[in-house]
C-alpha cells in the first residue's frame, strides 16, 4: 500500500518530479560510462580520462574518503556552471576547492601572519584528510566558486584517485557532493549513478568511501576556529589547536550548507528518543537504530552504537530505508560526542520538521 503512494501517478510531488526529470533529459542527454579505480594500474588510467575531460571542461564524479564528489576545473568558470546545473544547486551555494598539498594555500588563498601559522599547523596535522578550511580567497578563484564571497573552502583529499586525478590536471578542482542538491551525498559510485545517471560523462567508481560523512569545515580565524559543519575531524581534535566555536544550524546562514533541509530522503525523516514507546505507524515505516533492539517496524537498519563504525555505512542505510517503500523514517539518537556529533547534525538537518 505504501509502496503504491510512492509510485501512484496521484502522488503529486512525484509527478512533479518526474516532469522536472523529463525536462532535464533534455539539458543532459548524455551517456554515464563508470570506469573502476580499484587498483594502481586502473587508478592510472582513469585518471588520465577523468582529467582530459576536465581540461576540456566536462564534469567528472569521483572518489574522496569522505563522500563521491563532482569534479570540474575550479579555474574554469564555464565548467563549474556545468556542476551547478547538473546539481540542480542554487548558484549562492560555494563550492569546495581539492589542491594537491598544502603548498597551494599560498597560491589560492591571500591568508598572512598569525592565521596563516594556524592554518599551516592544521594542515600539517590533518591533510591529507577530511578537513576543509574557509579562507580568504585570492583573486585565482573565479567568482562562481565561491558564489561572490571573499573566501574560499579548500581541502586535500586522502584518497589516492582524487590525488592522481589532481596530479594529472594540474589544477585544483573545485567538487561539491555529487547529488543533486538537497538529497543524501554518496558513497559508492552507485548512488552517484541514482543521482546523476544522464547528466555527467564519466563516474570513476572507488569502491566505498571510507569515512561515510562530509568533511568538517571551519573557518580559520585571528584566535579561534568556527565549526561550519562537523564532521570526520572532531571538535575535540581541533581544540587541540585553537578555542573551537560552533555555529548552530538553522542560526545565520554563514556556510549556505547549513541550511536546515539538506542531506533528506524523500520519505519523512524523524528523531526517536531511544526508549520512547513504539509510534502508532510503526509497522509502515522504518527505523534506523545504533545498536538498540526494537520490534514492530517494516524496516529495520541496526548499526554500531559506536559513531567510527556506524558512519560508513549511515548514508547507505539512509538510501536503503528510503528505496524500501516505508512512508516515514524514524531514527534513534547517538551520543554527540567524537563522531556522534556529525552524525546527529546531518539527522537533524534531514529530519522532517
Ligand atoms: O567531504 C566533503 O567536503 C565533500 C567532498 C566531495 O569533498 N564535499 C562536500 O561539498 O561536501 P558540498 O558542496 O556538498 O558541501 C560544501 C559546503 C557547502 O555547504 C558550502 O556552503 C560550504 O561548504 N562552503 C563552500 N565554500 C564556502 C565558503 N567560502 N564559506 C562558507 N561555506 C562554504
Ligand atoms: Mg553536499
Amino acid at each position: 500500500m505504501n509502496r503504491q503512494l510512492h509510485i501512484g501517478k496521484k502522488h503529486p510531488s512525484r509527478q512533479n518530479l518526474a516532469a522536472c526529470d523529463f525536462r532535464l533529459a533534455h539539458l543532459f542527454p548524455m551517456t554515464t560510462c563508470v570506469l573502476p579505480a580499484h587498483d594502481a594500474s586502473q587508478i592510472a588510467l582513469a585518471a588520465s580520462e577523468a582529467a582530459r575531460l576536465l581540461a576540456k571542461g566536462e564534469i567528472v564524479a569521483l572518489p574522496t574518503e569522505t563522500v563521491y564528489g563532482l569534479g570540474c576545473d575550479a579555474l574554469n568558470p564555464a565548467a563549474v556552471a556545468r556542476v551547478f546545473a547538473a546539481k540542480e544547486r542554487p548558484s549562492f551555494d560555494p563550492l569546495i576547492v581539492h589542491v594537491e598539498d598544502a603548498e597551494d594555500i599560498h597560491c589560492f588563498t591571500t591568508v598572512r601572519g598569525n592565521v596563516q601559522k594556524l592554518v599551516l599547523r592544521l594542515a600539517e596535522n590533518f591533510w591529507p584528510g577530511p578537513l576543509t578550511m574557509v579562507l580568504p580567497a585570492s583573486e585565482r578563484i573565479p567568482d562562481i566558486v565561491r558564489s561572490g564571497l571573499p573566501t574560499v573552502a579548500l581541502r586535500c583529499s586522502a584518497h589516492p584517485v582524487m590525488q592522481a586525478v589532481l596530479k594529472n590536471l594540474g589544477h585544483p578542482i573545485a567538487a561539491p557532493s555529487a547529488n543533486r542538491f538537497g538529497r543524501i551525498s554518496p558513497v559508492r559510485a552507485e548512488h552517484v549513478v541514482e543521482e546523476l545517471e544522464g547528466r555527467i560523462p564519466l563516474v570513476l567508481d572507488g569502491g566505498p568511501c571510507c569515512h561515510g560523512l562530509e568533511s568538517t569545515i571551519v573557518a580559520v580565524e585571528a584566535q579561534c576556529l568556527v565549526l561550519l559543519r562537523p564532521g570526520p575531524v572532531t571538535q575535540e581534535q581541533l581544540e587541540q589547536f585553537a578555542p573551537v566555536r560552533r555555529v548552530a544550524v538553522g542560526g545565520a546562514v554563514f556556510a549556505p550548507g547549513m541550511m536546515k533541509s539538506h542531506y533528506a530522503p524523500r520519505t519523512p525523516l524523524y528523531i526517536l528518543a531511544v526508549g520512547e514507546c513504539l509510534p502508532e505507524d510503526a509497522v509502515r515505516s522504518g527505523l534506523l537504530t545504533f545498536g538498540n533492539e526494537m520490534k514492530g517496524f517494516a524496516e529495520v537498519e541496526n548499526l554500531s552504537r559506536h559513531p567510527l563504525e556506524a558512519a560508513p555505512h549511515l548514508f547507505a542505510a539512509l538510501r536503503r530505508l528510503d528505496a524500501s517503500g516505508v512512508s516515514r523514517i524514524y531514527v534513534h539518537e547517538i551520543s554527540e560526542s567524537g563522531l556522534g556529533m556529525a552524525i546527529m547534525d546531518r539527522l537533524r538537518r534531514a529530519a522532517h520538521e
